[in-house]
């Protein structure tokens, strides 16, 4: 069409006084545009089912999207429901393994109920072998936690939050149900504890005055316990043998100026720490925002020194000392694995960097307390309520 439009001009030009040729060219016009009329219209309809096909199609995959998402809704909440129920079953499945263990199957090295029979064992070598060795393994204090190497849960106690622990020069067990009490329960041995019902089988220790959070220590047949006064934090050491306070002191931060220790477990004001080199206590004040470690004589309470961590207090549930080495334990508002994220080594011996991302083996709820036991290396936690057991691995500090 496009060529036979200059030649019909031309034919105009050429043509023009002849009536005749002048009708054609009109007649021929017409039907060419009549033509290019109908083959429009045909467009026009063809791109209007295209269009109405097009909405249609995609009316129709908004509806498949929208059908599949409302699937996968579905299937993830089932599958939250489910991962939750998986969780409790895992929990019930291991506290019924421990109140019935497979007795043929028990490894020896891994037995950690036993452990009071290992410290006698030890002891009895330490003696054969002469005292040397056990006091050297105290000097030189050069472990660093290389994993955690198992858990067992021992048993169920009433309160969400709370602490236990032993001591590890009597072997005595202390359970301090509850965040704010002052009744203490001691048991003779971990095998003892686990064997009554409750705190039916215990010699209950009546404290002199309230507990505060799960910061409490027992070392040396003394319990340490930070009390909250009106305007000042008073460490208190009470004799647990003969039931008499033993001594007190102010603790060097003023009420107004302390914040909780760790953000997940408000109740602790400062919490305490019994390691091979003696008590420690971890704190934090309004102006770091970091967590403060300092070095108390266990006989005298004076502090020794002071050290700020350098670890966030944001996001931390609980802490612990070994050789001297703080480690901070991380876990998240919803409870998911809790994990040593940061530690602080008064010797500078062990970095952040050196150190491994230590993780707790199971997800539970949030640990109130973990204390750890230089005897045994072992921690003593407290989960949600469960009482735990966690074994550690040790290795050698690269030291400088
Ligand atoms: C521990 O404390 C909780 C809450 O206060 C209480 O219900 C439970 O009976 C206590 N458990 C024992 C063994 O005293
Ligand atoms: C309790 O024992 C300590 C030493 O272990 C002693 O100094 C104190 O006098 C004793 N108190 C009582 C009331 O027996």
């Amino acid at each position: 069409m496009t060529t036979a439009v200059p030649f019909l001009l031309s034919l105009v030009l050429v043509l023009t006084n002849g009536q005749y040729y002048y009708q054609g060219l009109m007649d021929y016009l017409e039907n060419r545009f009549l033509a290019i009329e109908d083959r429009m219209l045909i467009w026009h309809e063809q791109s209007n089912r295209y269009n109405t096909e097009l909405r249609h199609f995609k009316k129709q995959t908004a509806e498949f999207i929208k059908g599949l998402n409302q699937d996968h809704g579905t299937l993830r909440q089932d599958l939250e429901g489910t991962g939750v129920r998986v969780d409790r079953v895992e929990r019930e499945m291991d506290y019924i393994e421990t109140q019935n263990p497979a007795k043929p199957c028990v490894n020896q090295a891994d037995r950690m109920v036993d452990v009071d029979l290992e410290v006698k064992e030890r002891v009895k070598e330490r003696k054969r072998g002469g005292e040397e060795d056990g006091y050297s393994r105290v000097l030189d204090c050069v472990d660093i936690i290389s994993s955690i190497r198992a858990m067992k849960i021992l048993k169920r106690m009433g309160s969400p939050k709370g602490m236990w622990t032993k001591d590890a020069r009597t072997s005595k067990v202390y359970v301090f149900n509850g965040t704010a009490e002052d009744t203490v329960y001691q048991f003779s041995s971990v095998l003892d504890f686990l064997s009554s019902p409750g705190v039916a089988h215990s010699r209950p220790i009546r404290l002199p005055s309230l507990w505060s959070g799960t910061g409490c220590a027992v070392y040396n047949g003394y319990a340490y316990y930070v009390m909250e006064g009106a305007d000042e934090l008073q460490v208190i050491k009470y004799d647990l043998a003969n039931g008499t306070l033993a001594d007190s002191a102010v603790f060097p931060v003023e009420v107004a100026d302390h914040r909780p220790v760790y953000s997940l477990n408000p109740e602790t004001a400062v919490d305490l720490a019994a390691d091979e080199e003696g008590l420690w206590a971890l704190y934090t004040t309004r102006e770091s925002e970091s967590i403060n470690l300092a070095k108390m004589d266990p006989d005298s309470l004076d502090i020794e020194q002071m050290w700020d961590t350098q670890c966030p207090q944001e996001n931390a549930e609980a802490a612990f000392v070994v050789c001297g080495t703080v480690y901070v334990v991380y876990n998240t508002r919803v409870p998911s694995r809790s994990r040593v994220q940061c530690v602080f080594d008064v010797n500078d011996a062990v970095t952040n960097e050196e150190a491994p991302l230590l993780y707790f083996p199971r997800r539970y709820g949030l640990h109130a307390s973990l204390k750890y036991n230089p005897q045994e290396k072992q921690i003593y936690a407290w989960d949600d309520g469960y009482l735990i057991l966690y074994k550690l691995s040790m290795t050698r500090k690269l030291m400088v």
